[in-house]
């Protein structure tokens, strides 16, 4: 009998008299709360050599308090009855000497919604005194800007009392701000703006099949080259250009998710702008650049002029293509090109559309298509993806 009662003991009084007195330390001491798959951490507002304070002349009161931490030492001079390290806000009444302590780290926080109806406005923390009475209220107010400000803080004759500590910081938004990704345009829509300037080479973009120096290109800026007939090794819809050889060899020029635009050097006399892309494996390695130099010249439509092979690690083809399209425009009052692949009807007449307001009208599609890569790029990437199982660079 003695046995079953230290049995029992041992197996269920015990583990019950551990869960019950564990209960009234549930109290959170991580300093994170995390509800509706957000993670809030207020670990940087923890001061742990000084307090945070503020004066209240009408209450006559100077407040000192921590964050997830109780109070740190305060001199005897500034409040001499600011002496338990376990408390996490006193509120010192400087005419009569005396204090009122509030909370109690060791208690640890519990942490609800300000407003469960608008669950961005932030958090309210908890702390608990050990007797369940006098609390400190963090209202936590989400603002984006700033680290820590203190709003108010007010004392609660409330039974029992409490006080309540309003403070603006980013910690208590739900999405913290990040710096926005600069947008990288959409690598089919062949315009960019480089120095306020607007290049729009769209009417450019077309398949060119030429010969220099014995080797053959087929080349098609701003997206794959599909028609590779007279190539004996050309791949279709893998590379934004191909060369084939006198040998009989092809090899990939550039792949189109790695487009990047840069304007010519400052000391070259011409108007225009780069396009470069890179061959790249699966591994990030560069195994090959292309470059397109577009030179303004207002009076032709344009063609390649030249091509040259230059021998640097990794090799490069440099392409130069002299064409209107080159040429900067004012972004905000754009010259609208007619489609050179889409034949315009003989009704529809291209027009330029002036002032300001058809700037907007032309920005407007601008940013919508840098905002259409995002899809974009990762179907190109996917796509890139499937094509390197069969690539052999
Ligand atoms: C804080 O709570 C702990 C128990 O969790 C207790 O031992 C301690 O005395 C309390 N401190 C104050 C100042 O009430």
């Amino acid at each position: 009998m003695k046995q079953q009662i230290v049995f029992l003991f041992f197996f269920f009084v015990l583990p019950l008299v551990l869960c019950q007195d564990s209960k009234l330390k549930t109290g959170d001491t991580s300093c994170t709360w995390t509800q509706d798959g957000h993670t809030y951490n207020f670990h940087n507002l923890i001061d742990y050599d000084n307090n945070y304070e503020a004066t209240d002349a009408d209450e006559k009161t100077h407040w000192f308090f921590n964050i997830c931490k109780g109070t740190n030492y305060v001199d005897a001079e500034d409040c001499s009855c600011c002496t338990n390290r376990d408390t996490t806000a006193y509120t010192y009444y400087y005419t009569k000497n005396t204090c009122k302590a509030w909370g109690n780290w060791s208690m640890g926080n519990s942490y609800q919604y300000i407003d469960t109806d608008a669950k961005d406005i932030g958090v309210m923390i908890i702390n608990q005194a050990a007797s369940g009475s006098k609390s400190v209220r963090y209202n936590m107010f989400c603002n984006d800007d700033e680290e820590y400000v203190l709003i108010s803080q007010y004392e609660y004759d409330t039974l029992p009392p409490h006080v309540q500590i309003n403070i603006g910081t980013v910690y208590a938004c739900k999405v913290e701000p990040t710096p926005t990704p600069s947008p990288t345009p959409d690598p089919y829509f062949c315009q960019t703006i480089q120095s306020n300037e607007l290049y729009n080479l769209a009417p450019a973009k077309k398949l060119y099949q030429k010969t220099f120096n014995g080797n053959k290109y087929w080349l098609h800026p701003c997206d794959y080259v599909v028609h590779t007939s007279g190539c004996d090794c050309c791949t279709a819809g893998v590379a934004t250009g191909w060369l084939q050889r006198s040998d009989g060899s092809c090899q990939q020029l550039g792949h189109l998710d790695t487009s990047t635009w840069v304007p010519l050097p400052e000391d070259q006399a011409d108007e225009g702008v780069s396009l470069e892309y890179f061959v790249k494996t699966s591994l990030g390695h560069k195994t090959r650049s292309m470059k397109y130099d577009f030179i303004c010249d207002p009076a032709t439509e344009g063609d390649i002029d030249e091509i040259n092979e230059l021998n640097l690690i990794p090799p490069r083809t440099e392409i130069t293509l002299t064409t209107k399209y080159a040429c900067p425009q004012d972004p905000l009052n754009p010259t609208i090109y007619p489609s050179p692949t889409v034949k315009s009807s003989p009704t529809s007449s291209p027009t330029t559309i002036g002032g300001v307001k058809g700037g907007y009208v032309f920005l407007i599609v601008f940013f919508c298509g840098i905002a259409s890569f995002a899809i974009g790029f990762f179907v190109q990437k996917y796509r890139k993806g499937k094509n390197d199982l069969y690539e052999n660079i």
